[in-house]
Parts: C-alpha cells; structure tokens; sequence
C-alpha cells in the first residue's frame, strides 16, 4: 500500500515538475528521470521518495584527484559532466594566519538536460558537498583553513574530490551516513564504527582490559602485523571515507621484521 502511494507520489511530483518547468519542452527531447530533480524538491518531499526507490542502492564515491594549487587534478568523466578538472588557488581574504583557498571545479559536456554530478569535497579536518547541473567553472570557498595543519595538508596534498558514482539517490542517503562520522564524540566513534560495519563488513570489538601493554622486543617475532585504524574524529571519519573508497580496513599498517642478528626493523606504510 505504502509503495503504491510513493510511486503515485512520485509521478504526481514529476508530472507538476514536467508542466511547471520553462524546460520542458527541452525536457520531452531528453529521458527524463524524477530522480534529476530531486534536490530541488523540499526535503520532506524527496525523503520518503529516496526511502521509496533507494532500498539497498550500494553506493562507492570514487576518488577522481587532489586539486592542489600547482597542478589542475587533470580531466576526469564524471556521470553527468564527461569533462571535468579542478585546482585550488589560495588566498588571504579573511586576514586570519593561514588564509584560505577557493577549489574551482570546471564542469562540462553534460549527457542530458536534467543529470546532475554530486561530490564530496575532504581534507582530513572537514568534509562538504556539492551538486553540479550547469556546464561552467564553479567555486567552493575555504574560507579559512582550521590550522596550521589543514594548510599544510591542502598545501602538499590538496582536497580531496570523490565523486558520487551511484547517481542522486543513492548519494543523498549515503552523505546521511557520512556526514556524523566527522563528529569527535561518541556518536562520531560508533558512526563510525557503525558504517564500517554496514558498508563493509567490518566489526571493530573492544579488547579487554588492561588497554596498555608493555611488550617487549623479545615479544615480537618477524613478520607480526601491526594496523591502526582511527575510528574516531575528523581524522577518523577522513580515514573511514578512504578505506571505504580503496576498500581497505585500516588507515596504517606497519610490518615488523627481525634481522640476522635478531635486531628489529619496523616497516611502516606511508599514509
Ligand atoms: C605538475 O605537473 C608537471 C607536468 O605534469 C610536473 O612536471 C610537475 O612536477 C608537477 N608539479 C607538482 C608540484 O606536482
Ligand atoms: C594573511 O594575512 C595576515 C594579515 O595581513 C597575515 O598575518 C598572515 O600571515 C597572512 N597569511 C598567509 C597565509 O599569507
Ligand atoms: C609499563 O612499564 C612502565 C615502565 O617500566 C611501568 O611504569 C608501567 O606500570 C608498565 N605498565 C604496565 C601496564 O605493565
């Protein structure tokens, strides 16, 4: 019954669109999907439609490059845009120590009338969106870097872009799940914990106490695995976007290994 309702909710809600747009002659050259137009609708119209059509939609944002202010992240194919670049230019507007940046995205040669390409915008200390539906360059403003570290960081490595593959739907729902992960708190930590469970099978348990160990070198053995997984904090929502991108399950891993004479080498990964 429920269903029927939002799928008659739905066409009702796509026919007001149809008739009501200046674009619709444009629009009855082109498929026309509901799901375009989704953000323009007040959220409590498009929830219940996303709870309606987006069941168990798995989505992966994929991670098209790091727009850095040396070098434009090179042109990648979006699901909307099939040409598209961004870089970073760093300015000063606000006075304050670090400054801040504008990311300009050029976006164009759009499939259709109506899609749209969603991104995710991080760096390890905040994470934003955006949509695009308008074939042109556009900006996000950073105000201010957070510190010293977020300058250094978009300095050397640049905001990260992923871009929503799964189309609207999915998306919205998933940013729904992505955004409390950045939170320091409890509710941060099990969101965290929380998504890696749902979306990737993951199951964090809390070992017993004591939670400090001193163990020494004679205790490690060569090849004995160490991996660090931040589930908490921005870092820790930062990391839990990357390993559900890369579909890995920790953000750092070290190898020890013994030498001949029995001297232990640590072999730490790079990220
Ligand atoms: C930018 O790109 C050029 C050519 O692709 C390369 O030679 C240069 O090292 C890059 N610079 C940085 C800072 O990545
Ligand atoms: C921005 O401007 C302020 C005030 O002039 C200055 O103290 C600060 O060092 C500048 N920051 C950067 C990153 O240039
Ligand atoms: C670890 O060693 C330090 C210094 O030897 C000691 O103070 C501490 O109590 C030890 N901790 C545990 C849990 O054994």
């Amino acid at each position: 019954m429920e269903s029927s309702f939002s799928l008659k909710t739905i066409l009702t809600i796509s026919l007001f669109l149809f008739f009501l747009t200046p674009q619709s002659s444009l629009a009855i050259k082109v498929p026309f999907h509901p799901q375009d137009l989704l953000p323009l609708l007040p959220r409590q119209v498009s929830w219940p439609i996303l709870n309606y059509l987006n069941g168990a939609v798995d989505l992966l944002p994929t991670f098209v490059g790091a727009a850095s202010s040396f070098n434009d992240t090179g042109e990648w194919k979006g699901a909307c845009f099939y040409e598209n670049r961004a870089w970073m230019e760093f300015h000063n507007k606000t006075g304050s120590e670090f400054g801040g940046g504008t990311l300009h995205l050029e976006v164009s040669k759009a499939h259709s009338w109506t899609c749209m390409d969603i991104y995710v915008f991080a760096t390890p200390y905040r994470v934003t969106w955006d949509y695009y539906f308008i074939s042109r360059e556009h900006t996000l403003e950073f105000k201010e870097w957070d510190s010293k570290a977020e300058y250094e960081y978009v300095k050397r490595r640049g905001v990260s872009i992923f871009l929503m593959q799964a189309g609207m739907l999915g998306t919205l729902s998933a940013l729904w799940d992505v955004f409390p992960l950045f939170t320091n708190t409890g509710w941060g930590e099990n969101s965290n914990i929380g998504f890696l469970e749902k979306h990737m099978g993951a199951t964090f348990e809390q070992r017993p106490q004591p939670w400090v160990t001193n163990i020494s070198v004679d205790d490690i053995h060569s090849g004995d695995f160490l991996a660090i997984s931040k589930i908490r904090g921005r870092w820790g929502g930062f990391e839990t976007l990357e390993k559900w991108v890369s579909g890995a399950y920790a953000g750092h891993t070290a190898v020890c290994l013994k030498d001949s004479e029995g001297k232990l080498w640590v072999g730490e990964s790079g990220t």
